[in-house]
């Protein structure tokens, strides 16, 4: 297993340009299936869960290939809507395929995702919109087949605004005959990407970005070439990260609207942040300021996907923070492996209790997911001496070489492969 060795204590410094939002790509990519055509999606990262998302087009029938940051993706030759279970299992995002397949092929079939380590990840919402466009959804053990002879319009209101729910239902209804609205729809930046996409190649829909969303289901969609938005979560990231080993960093394409309530906490927390049109610079001196409470929820508020990154910055901070996680239930991995470096954090069930400490210290800690890998990352890079991160292929997901992103803003961070021992003949 591949890890990563960082010597910390050193202030990151320099400018990095941030890539395209993975969130944004993956369910982009899967709404390519309802036009046929050729596709070209510019700004798409090259992470492993993009790549697990064109081995499934590819599965479908689908002709993908990422080159530079750009996706060329042939969707007439697909004639497949299943998705195989080896691949539906190596990635939850693979469930936005079902509203797209479904519109297409009338019917499609599928795996339950199943849990994951930052929580059980139910697609409930998922089915039940389908359902209310007009699917029959037949699940036996793990399969779920869904069919129908046409998507219906009709009034759909979540009961928590789930991201990829709301992705979902929008896809289908895009096609559909008749009006769908979404009441209590997420309201993330990823939801108006997906609709201007959508709108882009002929579909009618407005109000993403508020909690209701009207569809308007047209006949046909036709590809248009597009460019995803910038990753809001890979640039908080590297803004913790900044404040954190109290350096300065200017992020060049980005969107700081998408970041408003990160601004709002770390600024709290008395780190310098200057964002003009698409550049956020941020700088930090001093000790952090705690910040008395943090409440992570959907969309304009504090994001889950920047939890774990934040803790870190606390763990440093004079004083007492607390941080509430209202979106995922078993969000807190990081805790331990954070305690590990000296952090002195308490976990009561959805609330983090966080003592600041002057110093955390080099350890060998193991991400046990996406962004708690991450976290990890950050607290190496500010801790005193050497820290080993193991398991990072959760980090592989969603940061793009992560260490070749930190070295280049001076960090000593470097990525070790397991060492193969050749047969001696
Ligand atoms: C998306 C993001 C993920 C982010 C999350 C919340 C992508 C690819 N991933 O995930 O990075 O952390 O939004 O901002 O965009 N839920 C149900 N039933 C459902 C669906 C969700 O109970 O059918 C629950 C989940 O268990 C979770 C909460 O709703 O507790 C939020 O999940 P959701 O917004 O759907 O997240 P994802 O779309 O999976």
């Amino acid at each position: 297993m591949e890890k990563l060795v960082i010597e910390g204590g050193k202030p990151l410094s320099g400018n990095v340009r941030i890539h395209g939002a993975k969130n944004a790509a993956l369910p982009i990519l899967a709404a390519c299936t309802m036009a046929e055509g050729v596709h070209r999606i510019g700004n798409v990262p090259d992470l492993l869960d993009i790549h697990v998302m064109l081995d499934i087009l590819r599965a479908l029938g689908c002709k993908a290939e990422l080159k530079d940051d750009v996706v060329s993706l042939e969707t007439s030759s697909a004639q497949s809507s299943h998705i195989p279970e080896e691949l539906m299992r190596q990635m939850r995002s693979s469930i936005f395929l079902m509203g797209p397949l479904l519109s297409r092929f009338g019917h499609v079939q599928v795996y339950q995702p199943g849990g994951c380590a930052i929580g059980e990840r139910k697609i409930d919402l998922h089915l039940k919109g389908l359902q209310a466009l007009g699917a029959k959804i037949e699940e036996s053990g793990n399969t779920i087949k869904c069919s129908v002879d046409r998507l219906r319009g009709t009034d759909i209101t979540l009961d928590f605004p789930s991201v990829g729910a709301t992705e979902n239902i929008m896809m289908a209804a895009a096609l559909a005959e008749g009006v769908t609205t979404i009441s209590n729809a997420a309201r993330e930046p990823e939801i108006q990407d997906l609709q201007n996409f959508l709108n882009a190649m002929g579909a009618k829909m407005i109000g993403a970005g508020t909690d209701t969303i009207t569809i308007e289901g047209v006949e046909r969609l036709t590809p248009r070439a597009y460019r995803v938005i910038p990753d809001r979560i890979v640039t908080g990231t590297l803004m913790v990260a900044a404040a954190a080993t109290r350096g300065s960093v200017t992020l060049e394409n980005v969107c700081p609207a998408h970041l408003t309530s990160v601004i709002h906490v770390l600024k709290r927390a008395g780190v310098q942040i200057v964002a003009s049109d698409d550049i956020i610079h941020v700088s930090n001196s001093s000790r952090p300021r705690a910040v008395e409470r943090i409440v992570t929820s959907p969309h304009p508020s504090f994001p889950t996907d920047l939890q774990a990154q934040l803790m870190v910055l606390l763990a440093l901070a004079d004083g007492i923070s607390v941080v509430k996680e209202t979106v995922f239930e078993g969000r807190f991995k990081h805790v331990d492996e954070l305690s590990r470096m000296g952090a002195d954090v308490r976990v009561d069930l959805n609330s983090a209790f966080i003592r600041g400490v002057p110093r955390l210290y080099g350890a060998t800690v193991e991400a046990t997911d996406l962004r708690a890998g991450a976290a990890l990352v950050i607290a190496g890079l500010a801790a005193a001496g050497t820290t080993i991160v193991e398991q990072i292929h959760h980090i592989d997901r969603g940061y793009d070489q992560i260490e070749i992103m930190f070295s280049r803003l001076g960090a000593k961070i470097e990525r070790f492969s397991p060492v193969r021992h050749l047969k001696v003949p």
